[in-house]
């Protein structure tokens, strides 16, 4: 017996006739939803990979290094499954010249970081903001500002209709809630997140991102506030403690099978289906963060050595290795505010890590040079990881 969706509301779309759908309030009901046989399992082995990736999180030298390497890269695939062209050396050049030229891309990227950076400070302060429509769209400000999402009402719940598909109304594939209908459907799942549904917090973290991307509640960047929210969810339900999780990985992989899964709990009611999707990405994304982290921390470590018994080390470039996992890419003056220090001791520091095939310049000029961490950069994008998948997409 299907279950009962959602209903369907006659409004057009450039002049045609179309219905809009809007979802049943969560939580499921009539049936259930089933978690026996293959997601009972799946379930178990990616609440198992989450707790190895908390695990090796607080088993690391610094967890900073990994935050700050892991929510560059969430923020980036996040971004790249809506087709911004950035890469992440691109977004850490950018972060360590703060020039002027910022591409829109680039900008895209760091917004999201912003965005991301700001609700964790939301939830985690006594007074702040709870999980909430209110902090998706203040969210949703800060990804959408700039160039590229300017005019796409950041921070507001759009006022017209909108549709999935193609730019025409021809290839339309799904019309979301008309917009007099979002504050009722969010309000509903808001009320739904902080319920009391004996539901596993894990599978509830995926059938909320489903309802918040049925509801469509943005003119743009639905996507990502959508993804943005697992990640909160996660931390508010105490499954991971730090945003180590970079679940976009996962879903870019598969990202036509996402799209269908979705579509499947619309048309079909299949939520079955999307949990057993989302829980093989959860387990998925720790996996490869725990043989990521293993990865940089030997990195880490083997180079440090290195670096210590190279001959005319000093104690200065040391300190400025200690800080390479923060600002995988730096430069003269960045180094000299981060340690404090005059130009020359800056210059020599970088110049016996590039001595110790640390750092590389990566610019090609002679003025306004950037250094980077290469291999560390390699291991976080996993290209290093001899893991050819994640980059196949
Ligand atoms: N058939 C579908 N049903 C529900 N949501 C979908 C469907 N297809 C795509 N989506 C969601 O819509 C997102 C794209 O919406 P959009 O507002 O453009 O977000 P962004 O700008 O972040 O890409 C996808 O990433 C996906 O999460
Ligand atoms: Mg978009």
């Amino acid at each position: 017996m299907p279950r009962t969706t959602g209903t369907y509301r006659p409004t057009t779309i450039a002049g045609r006739a179309v219905e809009a759908f809007i979802p049943a309030p969560l939580p499921l009901k009539d049936p259930a939803l089933d978690l026996g046989g293959t997601r009972e399992t799946l379930l178990t082995e990616a609440q198992a990979s989450l707790e190895r990736l908390s695990l090796v999180g607080r088993l690391v030298p610094s967890i900073e290094w990994f935050i700050y390497g892991f929510v560059r890269k969430e923020a980036l695939i996040s971004s790249q499954i809506e087709g911004t062209q950035a890469t992440l050396e691109d977004v850490l050049e950018f972060e360590a010249t703060e020039r002027s030229d910022r591409p829109d891309d680039v900008e895209e990227v760091c917004n999201y970081v912003a965005a991301l950076t700001y609700a964790r400070r939301e939830l985690s302060s006594a007074g702040g903001l709870p999980v909430s429509t209110r902090l998706l769209c203040e969210a949703h400000k800060l990804l959408m500002k700039g160039a590229r999402g300017g005019n796409k009402d950041p921070g507001h719940l759009r006022k017209v209709q909108n549709w999935i598909g193609g730019r025409s109304a021809d290839t339309i594939r799904f019309v979301p809630p008309p917009p007099d209908a979002l504050v009722d459907a969010m309000h509903e799942l808001d009320r739904w997140i902080h319920s009391e549904d004996p539901t596993h917090p894990l599978v509830k973290a995926g059938l909320a991102h489903v309802q918040f991307e049925t509801i469509h509640p943005f003119l743009d960047g639905n996507g990502r506030i959508g993804r943005l929210l697992i990640a909160l969810l996660l931390e508010h339900w105490g499954l991971l403690d730090q945003p180590l999780l970079y679940i976009s990985a996962a879903i870019r992989r598969d990202q036509s099978e996402y799209y269908q899964r979705l579509s499947a709990v619309r048309t079909e009611g299949d939520w079955e289906g999307w949990t057993e999707f989302f829980l093989r990405c959860v387990r998925s994304a720790a996996d490869d963060g725990v043989s990521v982290t293993t990865q940089i921390s030997a990195l880490v470590s083997d180079d440090r050595k290195r670096l210590a018994r190279l001959p005319g080390s000093t104690l200065a470039a040391v300190q400025l290795f200690d800080m390479l996992p923060e600002h995988p890419v730096v430069t003269g003056p960045l180094v000299m505010k981060l340690m404090d220090t005059s130009a020359p001791t800056a210059r020599r520091s970088i110049d016996i890590l590039q001595r110790a095939d640390i750092l590389v310049e990566t610019t090609g000029k002679l003025r306004d040079r950037a250094f980077t961490y290469r291999r560390y950069v390699k291991a976080l994008t996993g290209e290093d990881s001899g893991d050819v998948a994640d980059d196949v997409s």
